[in-house]
């Protein structure tokens, strides 16, 4: 008698301690999402979600070291960004957290197809990217408006869409990864630097691609000596390039030393004086960071950074380097959910049919694939 009395207050106090327990996960869990999802900005860069994987693992993980990926997702290239996070995503080990930017009419597309199968696990949170933030600093063609890109300057404002993080991965859309992006995130940043990049003529893949370039892998390819501001400021027109469509931050250097701040005012004077060059083949976002990051920066390894897949260059790259490389990317004219591209048949495995149908793949001997 007297011992099931006892059984029974055990029992009782069990269930207490368990139901305490439970209480205070929930609300650390949903003090965390509360927090992440009220980050405030001064850009209109809302974060509109924030979908953790099952709650368990994320209370489990949470003092194990996010990896921030920022990754822009464009409406008519949002197979692209799926197919770069499901490869990051399947290939790491670690916490990796995707900071997807996009634009508002983008957000339900994106949202739906992040509920597919493969990517249902996956950490991310969708910010939204208001485009009169870049105002009288880009020169938009009235004639060419539907050419003009916004997201591709949402690597500019990296501190305002990653608020919390020290250190931060930006890619682009048209690349995929083959090894864990913890490897790239290790990269380290030599002090008062605040970003690494790879270098356009050091690297691997340029010794393959640079003949026949003419000057696109030197300052003088994107901007314009002529110009008297451009001189002023004694950079060397020889100086390699470096690619941004990859590279590391450290946000706590780049909000030091007001990187966006001065990225803006680049932008802002070659409204004014046309400073990149007349044949500028690369992206407009690359001159300022090339101003910015002069003789201010670090390196990546160059194996996380195999271009050139989106021109013809890559189609010389042998299928054991293709194999062997960490991050393959196919700048250029020709995307992997094209008609052309070399190799795309190496992208294709991280794809992920939209189940919206109107992302579809353009396939040479098929008719356009169809999303199943
Ligand atoms: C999206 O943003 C634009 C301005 O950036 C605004 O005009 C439009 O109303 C917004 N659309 C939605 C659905 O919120
Ligand atoms: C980032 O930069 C700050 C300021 O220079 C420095 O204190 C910190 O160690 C750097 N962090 C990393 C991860 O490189
Ligand atoms: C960055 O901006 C702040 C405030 O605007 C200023 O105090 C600081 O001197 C600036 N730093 C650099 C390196 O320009």
């Amino acid at each position: 008698m007297t011992l099931r009395k006892v059984n029974i207050s055990i029992l009782i106090v069990a269930v207490v301690i368990f139901l305490l327990v439970i209480h205070h996960n929930f609300l650390s869990l949903s003090d965390f999402l509360r927090r992440e999802l009220s980050d405030p900005s001064p850009l209109g860069l809302q974060p509109i979600d924030f979908i953790p994987a099952a709650p368990q693992r994320l209370t489990d993980e949470r003092n194990d070291k996010e990896i921030s990926v920022v990754i822009a997702a464009s409406d008519e290239r949002l197979g692209g960004a799926i197919a770069a996070m499901n490869s990051i995503y399947q290939h790491t080990k670690s916490n990796v957290v995707f900071h997807i930017v996009t634009l508002n009419d983008t957000v339900d597309h994106l949202r739906m197809w992040l509920r597919s199968p493969p990517l249902k696990n996956m950490r991310y949170r969708i910010l939204d990217f208001d485009p009169r933030v870049l105002e009288g600093k880009v020169q938009v063609d009235p004639q060419k408006a539907d050419t003009f890109k916004p997201l591709t300057f949402a690597r500019f404002y990296l501190p305002n869409l990653v608020p919390h993080a020290e250190k931060v991965i930006y890619v682009d859309d048209d690349v995929i990864v083959q090894d864990d992006i913890v490897e790239l995130y290790n990269t380290p940043l030599k002090p008062g630097h605040a970003a690494a990049f790879s270098d356009d003529c050091d690297s691997t893949s340029s010794k393959v691609a640079v003949r026949g370039a003419g000057n696109q892998y030197n300052y003088i390819g994107f901007l314009d000596y002529k110009k008297e501001t451009i001189r002023k400021l004694a950079m060397k027109a020889n100086t390699c390039s470096f690619n941004p469509g990859v590279f590391v931050a450290n946000l706590t250097e780049w909000k030091l030393q007001n990187i966006t701040k001065q990225l803006e005012k680049w932008m802002t004077l070659n409204v004014v004086e046309e400073l990149y060059s007349k044949t500028l083949a690369g992206s407009i976002t690359t001159p300022p960071l090339l101003i910015v990051f002069y003789k201010l920066h670090s390196s990546i390894d160059p194996m996380w950074n195999v271009r050139h897949l989106g021109s013809s260059a890559g189609k010389r790259y042998s299928p054991q380097f293709v194999k062997a490389a960490k991050l393959l990317h196919w700048n250029g004219h020709f995307k992997p959910w094209g008609r052309t591209a070399s190799y795309a048949e190496v992208w294709e495995k991280w794809y992920v049919p939209d189940p919206a149908g109107k992302f579809n793949l353009i396939r040479r001997h098929s008719e356009a694939y169809e999303a199943k």
